[in-house]
């Protein structure tokens, strides 16, 4: 009997990614998972110091890596690190706009400032480092463009005030954008919409009790682990999901169902 062909052991061999907000959470967890399938990984977050250790762990991965940190909202940052990574790998194939800051605070109490830092950061962020890195993706013809929104930008944030369900409801219109102009170029964009997951975010601005009381009321009775959601993203990265583009992927344990 013919044997079904074996996918590749691993799915993302010869592509390079670059992860915004790698230092923490479910960028540094997406930075790895990418590592763990192949990818030469390029990392990024405010702070180099934290960078420069999970730089040394996506290498430990068998993979080459590289830390550019800076600040995603701000353009000449973005200029020099797209530059720098190319530079380096030759080119960018698949893109985690995965930087983001969540304020608690209530919608009478935003200041200007406070709104434009969210702006600035979640959605100001996902449009400058996309627009430095297409024309790589362009003249490959390939890339993976994969933006994290939130069960916020679908309904209504939790734990966030009404700036972050704002740029988070933002970031899936923009997502639709890319994909509906770049499709042509053979780049897909998708964004993932995570419900409570369990990483620093969560912990500074809810406490232990306030997490087990609101996800005890999931159908999946627990908070979702950063490498939960980066198994997703190495899904929407790789081959199989070619044919995924505009698409708002949940993973919530069933919050949004409530
Ligand atoms: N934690 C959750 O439950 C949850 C749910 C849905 C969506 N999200 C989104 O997922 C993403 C990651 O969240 P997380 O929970 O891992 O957060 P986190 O705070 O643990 O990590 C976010 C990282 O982004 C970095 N960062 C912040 N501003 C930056 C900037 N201007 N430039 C570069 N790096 C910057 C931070 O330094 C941090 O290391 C965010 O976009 C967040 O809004 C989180």
């Amino acid at each position: 009997m013919k044997r079904e062909k074996q996918y590749p052991m691993k799915r993302l061999v010869r592509r390079v990614a670059f992860v915004t907000g790698a230092g923490n959470g479910m960028g540094k967890a997406i930075a790895l998972r990418m590592a763990r399938e192949g990818a030469d990984v390029a990392v990024n977050d405010l702070d180099a110091r934290t960078l420069g250790r999970v730089a040394a762990a996506v290498e430990r991965c068998g993979v080459r890596s590289l830390a550019v940190a800076g600040n995603v909202a701000d353009p000449g940052d973005v200029d020099r690190m797209t530059r720098r990574i190319c530079k380096h790998f030759g080119r960018i194939d698949i893109l985690v706009n995965n930087a983001g800051i969540l304020y608690p605070t209530r919608l009478m109490d935003i200041s200007d400032d406070e709104w434009r830092r969210v702006m600035d950061v979640n959605v100001n962020g996902v449009f400058l480092v996309t627009s430095r890195v297409l024309p790589s993706m362009t003249r490959h013809r390939w890339g993976r463009i994969i933006n994290m929104s939130s069960i916020a930008g679908r309904s209504v944030s939790t734990i966030g005030g009404a700036h972050y369900t704002a740029s988070k409801a933002a970031v899936l219109g923009f997502t639709r954008a890319v994909a509906k102009e770049m499709g042509r170029f053979g780049i897909t964009a998708n964004a993932l919409c995570p419900g409570m997951i369990d990483t620093a975010m969560t912990r500074r601005t809810i406490s232990n009790p306030q997490l087990e009381r609101y996800c005890r009321a999931y159908p999946i009775a627990r908070a979702g682990t950063p490498d939960e959601v980066a198994r997703l993203a190495v899904f929407l990265a790789s081959n199989d999901a070619a044919y995924i583009t505009g698409a708002a992927l949940d993973i919530n344990g069933g919050d949004l169902m409530l």
